[in-house]
């Protein structure tokens, strides 16, 4: 059982956003959206496409700054950090909350570089420490047994789906405390999909995740709360087992009923 969310402790939310409002231009993309996050525990995001999902990720490591016509109102909290202030070290903010993007973005080096970077450069890892945290972070991805004897190879020769299971290990490789996924499993089979939804089961044990998913099978088995947009406003949110069996909302209902979306 989790907590219902209105009974959630301040120190209990790891991340929040108040009245936010995302602008590109003159199209409003979040409308007056209020969501604490709950502290080592997996939230979902679903709603159709468009509904501004992927804008509310990237509004939590501030990925959309350089957007053309990007304008936001209203208060975003991370672990104790305003992304926004300008007292913020973007460096640490991009440490500790990583991200995984709807379409994998592996960079054009070997697999094992790709993995390595961060780690690298975050901590200073090298040698055999580098090697063991590369491997670790490629297991728990569920890509270890597929590129263990190609290492060297570019990272652009591997599959969409090997991709994206690159790009997850890369973000596991910096430990990050908030975990963002957009969609990780869209380019994964159902055995991977399968491994993948275990270890956002497994990192909620000590981290935050947050995580976007058309699939509603999925939100109902990884995550503990789960949150609706529609037209870029937030129509429901609630535990998952509450929304997925009772939801509130004749609009919620339509949605993970398969009605439209
Ligand atoms: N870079 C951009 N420039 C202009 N408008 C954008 C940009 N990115 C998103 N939008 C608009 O903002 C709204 C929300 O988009 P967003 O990508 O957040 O939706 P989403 O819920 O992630 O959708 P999907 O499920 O298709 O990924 C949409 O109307 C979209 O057209
Ligand atoms: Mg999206």
């Amino acid at each position: 059982m989790v907590e219902p969310l209105n009974a959630l402790r301040a120190e209990q939310v790891a991340v929040e956003t108040r009245a936010l409002n995302v602008f590109y231009g003159d199209t409003q993309a979040l409308k007056n959206v209020s969501l604490p996050v709950a502290r080592h525990r997996v939230t979902a995001l679903i709603g159709p496409s468009g509904c501004g999902k992927s804008t509310f990720l990237r509004c939590l490591n501030r990925l959309n700054d350089r957007i053309p016509g990007f304008r936001m109102e209203g208060k975003v909290r991370v672990l104790e950090m305003d992304p926004y202030s300008k007292h913020t070290d973007l460096i640490e903010l991009r440490r500790r909350v990583g991200m995984v993007f709807q379409k994998p973005t592996p960079l054009p080096m070997s697999i094992y570089d790709n993995v390595a970077i961060g780690a690298r450069s975050h901590y200073g890892l090298r040698g055999k420490l580098l090697d063991e945290v590369v491997e670790q972070a490629l297991q728990r991805a569920a890509l270890w047994d597929e590129v263990k004897d190609i290492l060297k190879r570019p990272a652009l020769q591997l599959s969409g789906g090997q991709q994206q299971r690159l790009c997850i290990a890369r973000m596991l490789a910096v430990d990050p405390e908030v975990i963002l996924m957009d969609e990780p499993c869209s380019a994964l089979d159902p055995v991977s999909t399968f491994r993948i939804e275990e270890l956002m089961i497994d990192l909620a044990k000590d981290h935050t995740v947050i995580v976007v998913t058309h699939n509603m099978q999925q939100a109902a088995r990884v995550s503990h709360y789960t949150a609706f947009f529609m037209y870029g406003e937030l129509v429901e949110y609630d535990a998952s087992k509450q929304l997925f069996l009772s939801p509130q909302q004749k609009a919620t209902e339509d949605y993970i009923s398969g009605r439209f979306g």
